[in-house]
């Protein structure tokens, strides 16, 4: 972090978070806060809540949450200091010079220097190709079926046989050794020092949104190992933040984006007409891949290869996509292993057919948990139908779990009234669903609820809403008390403002520096109980209060009866097991008012 904590914390208090939410969503107020339609998932009811007193937003929907700092990093895909810096500008706060110029200039020099090498070496690969030197690797292209104007538009280029070229060229145009590290283009030995990482291969530049060149691919002209070399990440290089093909497909002005593995299938749908074709790039698609989707469309459609790899590879996208708000199908390419190979063989109407017959993500995840079934068992074949009714009891709307249980009735011929009533057991149960259809999903959502935490969630919320409870919960409750880590750091942090009387919950958001913990903070602080009236909520004060002691007399149990403890710490956990008890005697006849 470049910034001072004053810094930051004097650009977030300028910025009233109601008002630059509401240059985003438009915002309502429903008692003391703001309610709109969330921007990071689907929604057709307002889930969205924004706090003033807490500077805080939090979707009861799909659990993003954070403080204004959070809001610009997840709705613009800015860093933390572009974020910093926005809204600096925005309240005109001017940031430290010293700490600008020293750190932070620092990097985006950096950052520029880096891309400049990349154009460099991108026109020089590209150049090579061209030249004499060139004609294996462009017979090889050819041989692939791009045409001329394919290989222009993806810049396509060539590194010769020998793994010296890029590095004197760049020597030559004066490029220190120190940036040429850094490109990622190069690497090292005792022996022959630094030389260039890519050689005798075709090279695929890879370019961000704005069609800067931030990384390259490499391949072998036939069946060499490994097939594919990537630039490593770099400064300018982030594989989980940019998708090949984005700069192009992000003006194909299609309703749709079409979202596969590799580069050649990239251009190869581009050049039969598919402009609207990205691929993640030798990583699995992860969740700022599909916020960044979501900033360009609302749905995809998976074109993965037809392998178990490709199949894999979708099962862990489609959640990702669903919690982004990205309706997505997809696209079946069997007999063939993938787009490039299907377009070639079937040509572009076909693919286009495809395209209009892809699957929808949900009855395509079920297809694929039926495998797993014995279906010409009974008793496999009801466990598969339970399955399946629990996924569908997922589903927040009722609406959409309705028609979801028709379709899926339909395509996998269960009773209708069969698949409804189990759907509706699930729910009453609240029994949850076998664990690899949901790993991935329910990393995303909000944690299910796990009674304990959820109680501790709510006795941190109510802190901040009546810190006259304050006292009081001190009083029964230390911050190491709470089970989770980061439930008793954020404790800490709250019972150090509350003690000196400068409640400022942004504030611990803020003292977070991964953004999946400023959501978990936002989580912590909306966390809600559906009872009204001053005396009800006293009630479920003190209950949750005993509850929270109760967990922990029923560790300090736990320690008294471990092996490993000493005589001295098992003494230790025994007067604490004493002193709980009597903490929780005293709950009983304590005044409650809220
Ligand atoms: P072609 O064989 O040229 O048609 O490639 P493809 O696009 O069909 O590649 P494939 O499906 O085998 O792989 C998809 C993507 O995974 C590629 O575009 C690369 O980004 C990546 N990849 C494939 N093989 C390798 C490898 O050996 N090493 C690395 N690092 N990445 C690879
Ligand atoms: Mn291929």
């Amino acid at each position: 972090m470049y910034y001072s904590d004053d810094v930051v914390e004097e650009v977030r208090s300028r910025n009233d978070i109601v008002d630059v939410i509401s240059g985003y969503v438009k915002l309502q107020r429903k008692g003391s806060s703001y309610f709109g339609l969330c921007p990071f998932h689907n929604e057709k009811s307002p889930s969205f809540s924004v706090s003033p007193s807490k500077q805080m937003y939090y979707c009861f929907g799909c659990g993003a949450g954070g403080n204004v700092f959070t809001f610009l990093m997840e709705y613009e895909n800015y860093t933390f200091p572009e974020a910093l810096k926005t809204l600096a500008d925005r309240a005109g706060v001017a940031l430290p010079e010293t700490d600008d110029s020293a750190e932070a200039r620092r990097q985006r020099d950096r950052k520029s220097e880096v891309l400049k090498v990349n154009k460099l070496a991108a026109r020089f690969y590209y150049y090579q190709l061209r030249a004499p030197q060139g004609a294996k690797a462009m017979e090889y292209l050819k041989g692939r079926q791009l045409s001329d104007e394919t290989m222009q538009k993806f810049g396509l280029g060539y590194a010769s046989q020998y793994s010296d070229v890029l590095y004197k060229y760049l020597k030559q145009q004066k490029v220190s050794e120190e940036l040429m590290r850094e490109s990622g283009l190069f690497n090292y030995s005792e022996r022959q020092g630094m030389y260039d990482k890519f050689w005798n291969r075709v090279i695929f530049p890879i370019m961000d949104a704005n069609g800067r060149v931030i990384g390259f691919g490499g391949r072998v002209m036939g069946d060499g190992k490994p097939k594919y070399l990537n630039s490593p990440e770099t400064i300018v290089f982030d594989k989980s933040r940019n998708l090949y093909g984005l700069h192009v497909a992000r003006s194909a002005r299609k309703k749709y984006m079409l979202v596969c593995e590799g580069y050649m299938d990239v251009i190869s749908m581009h050049q039969a007409g598919f402009t609207n074709a990205v691929a993640s790039l030798g990583t699995a698609l992860t969740s700022q891949h599909a916020l960044l989707l979501k900033r360009y469309t609302d749905e995809v459609i998976l074109t993965y290869d037809s392998d178990e790899a490709g199949v894999r590879a979708a099962l862990r996208a489609i959640p990702l996509l669903r919690e982004a708000g990205v309706a997505t199908k997809v696209l079946h390419m069997d007999p063939y292993k993938d787009p490039d190979e299907f377009i070639k063989a079937r040509g572009q109407e076909a693919f286009q057919e495809r395209i209009d017959q892809a699957e929808n993500s949900f009855l395509f995840e079920i297809s694929i948990l039926q495998k797993s079934y014995d279906m010409k068992d009974p008793t496999s074949k009801t466990r598969f139908h339970q399955a399946a009714a629990a996924k569908i009891a997922e589903f927040e709307q009722e609406l959409e779990r309705e028609n979801y249980i028709e379709a899926v009735a339909d395509r996998f011929q269960i009773s209708f009234e069969g698949l409804r009533r189990m759907v509706m057991n699930q729910l009453m149960q609240g029994v949850s669903v076998p664990k690899a259809v949901t790993a991935a999903r329910r990393e995303q959502r909000p944690e299910k609820e796990d009674g304990l935490r959820r109680s501790e969630r709510l006795l941190l919320t109510w802190l901040v809403e009546y810190p006259k409870l304050f006292p009081l919960v001190e009083a029964f409750l230390r911050p190491e008390d709470f089970s989770d880590e980061m439930y008793c750091q954020v404790a800490s942090m709250l019972y150090e403002q509350l003690r000196s009387g400068e409640l400022n919950p942004g504030k611990i958001a803020g003292a977070f520096s991964e953004q999946e913990e400023q959501r978990k903070v936002a989580q912590i602080f909306n966390t809600e109980l559906a009872v009204t009236g001053k005396a009800e909520q006293a009630k479920a004060v003190r209950e949750t209060i005993g509850k929270l002691v109760n967990r922990v007399m029923e560790r300090k149990a736990k320690e008294m009866t471990a092996a490993e403890l000493t005589t001295q710490e098992r003494l230790a956990a025994q007067m604490e097991m004493v002193e709980a008890k009597k903490r929780l005697e005293k709950l009983k006849t304590v005044h409650i008012s809220l």
